[in-house]
């Protein structure tokens, strides 16, 4: 099956990446939209207009099914989606629900792009699920701008986090959901914060595990296996993936090499 999943950027990588842990012998079109990003300081009305072009461009390219990996889009543009396409359609959502069933007492801190946090869907969503109000909310209006420029860890990195989170005392926490796939990979500068024994939550194996259930896929049952860029070849159909930045076809070497970095990265921080 041929599966299109898009983001503004590097986030929904994320997504894709946890696809290979959970389920084989598939076929990717993934689609980073580089010319618009960052999507959480746009409309909802820019927004919905890219997610409709681009939901256009993969079905023209063959997608059957489709995962908007970016929790901002989800927010503002799923429902016109599915009423105008005909494919499965899934979206990401803060992780909330599993962060209050699995944990007791202390406060759980949802952070995300300013649009997701101000949208309706979240609060939604908190008022269904978060019936003991235990969950925060903070909008982190500049992370997906230092993930954008690959800036995973660094001084600025813990100097804009320590920052953010100083009006709150971090022992009050047990979980930071993080509501955008851009944050994944931010995971070793919240652990300096929140210490190591908070938990951190992101949406991604709950989005996969509903895709494979949806389309009925068979889950595969190592996947938990660590997977990096060696084995991407061998084992999990690395080359069936096509790449788009905004419409254009990556094909150059040295951008799909990179681009394998990126999974590293997100192989390093995926059980943290
Ligand atoms: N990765 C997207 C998300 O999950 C947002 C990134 C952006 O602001 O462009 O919300």
């Amino acid at each position: 099956m041929k599966i299109g999943i898009f983001d503004s950027g590097i986030g929904g990588l994320s997504v894709l990446h946890e696809a290979y842990h959970q389920i084989s012998g598939q076929e990717y079109i993934f689609f980073a939209d580089t010319e618009h990003v960052p999507y959480g300081l746009k409309t909802p009305e820019q927004i919905v207009g890219y997610a409709i072009d681009i939901t256009e461009f993969l079905i023209n390219k063959g997608a059957e099914a489709l995962i908007v990996a970016c929790n901002t889009a989800t927010s503002v543009a799923i429902k016109e989606l599915r009423s105008r396409f005909d494919i499965p359609i899934l979206g990401m959502e803060p992780a909330v629900k599993p962060a209050v069933e699995g944990t007791e007492d202390k406060r759980i801190m949802v952070i995300a792009t300013p649009v997701t946090i101000r949208e309706d869907k979240l609060k939604d969503l908190l008022h269904r699920v978060d019936g003991e109000h235990r969950v925060d909310l903070m909008a982190m209006p500049k992370l997906v701008e230092f993930a954008e420029r690959e800036e995973f860890e660094s001084e600025a990195v813990d100097k804009y986090l320590k920052d953010q989170f100083s009006g709150i005392d971090s022992d009050d926490y047990c979980a930071l959901v993080l509501g955008c796939t851009h944050f994944n990979y931010f995971k070793p500068s919240y652990k300096k914060i929140f210490g190591k024994d908070t938990l951190l939550i992101d949406g991604n194996h709950g989005t996969i595990h509903h895709l494979a259930d949806t389309l009925n896929l068979p889950i595969n049952e190592n996947q938990d296996k660590d997977i990096f860029f060696e084995d991407y070849h061998k084992m999990l159909g690395y080359e069936k993936t096509e790449y788009y930045f905004s419409k254009k076809y990556v094909e150059d070497e040295k951008t799909l090499e990179h681009l394998k970095t990126l999974h590293n990265r997100l192989e390093y921080v995926r059980k943290m």
